[in-house]
């Protein structure tokens, strides 16, 4: 959480999209790391989870600004309107790509995606085969990533491996120090 505290930090931007709600915790640091007036939109498709994360939210005084959506990360992209200027991809590793795909289209303009668990417990960057098929599908995954051209995109081995895609047209270079 100390690496998207960061990016929240220096980008503030206004208008966040997270897949992958969980209890809350980390549209909360989000929040808390915004300075002006925000929207996060948090979607889920737990309803037990969904329920949880929207007591911690109210508890901690964001009911007004975190909206908790009870929706699949795919159904919830393919039909929103809205657009954004962060997507924070944290769900189902088996939808990564689709999760990404249809994020791109949801982007404002200089808008970043940051996506979580890409190396998987290391286990990605291992030269051998797992059980876990997750490690398969994110291997592909990370390859398509860093050669898509529409974007800068990069791996931070920090945690378990995060993911930040720029929009090309970012307007002042000068503004991020994640892509040096
Ligand atoms: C790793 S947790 C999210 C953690 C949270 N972002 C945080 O850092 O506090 C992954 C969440 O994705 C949700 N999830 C799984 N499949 C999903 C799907 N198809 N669409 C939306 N959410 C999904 C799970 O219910 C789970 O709560």
């Amino acid at each position: 959480m100390i690496f998207i505290s960061k990016i929240i930090q220096k980008y503030q931007p206004g208008q966040i999209l997270e897949i992958g709600t969980a209890i809350g915790y980390s549209s909360l640091v989000m929040a808390e790391n915004l300075k002006d007036k925000f929207r996060i939109d948090t979607v889920d498709a737990s309803k037990p989870a969904v329920i949880e994360a929207r007591g911690n939210i109210r508890k901690y005084n964001h009911s007004n600004s975190i909206n908790v959506y009870f929706d699949k990360g795919i159904n919830f992209l393919e039909t929103t309107k809205n657009k954004y200027n962060l997507i924070f991809i944290d769900a189902k590793k088996e939808e990564y790509s689709e999760y990404y795909q249809l994020s791109k289209l949801r982007l404002k303009q200089d808008g970043i995606i940051v996506l979580d668990n890409l190396l998987w417990q290391g286990k990605v960057r291992q030269n051998k085969s797992f059980a876990d098929k997750r490690v398969e599908i994110l291997r592909q995954f990370d390859n398509d990533f860093l050669n898509d051209n529409s974007g800068k995109t990069k791996i931070y081995e920090i945690g378990d491996g995060i993911g930040v895609y720029l929009a090309t047209n970012y307007v002042n270079e000068n503004r991020h120090e994640f892509h040096k």
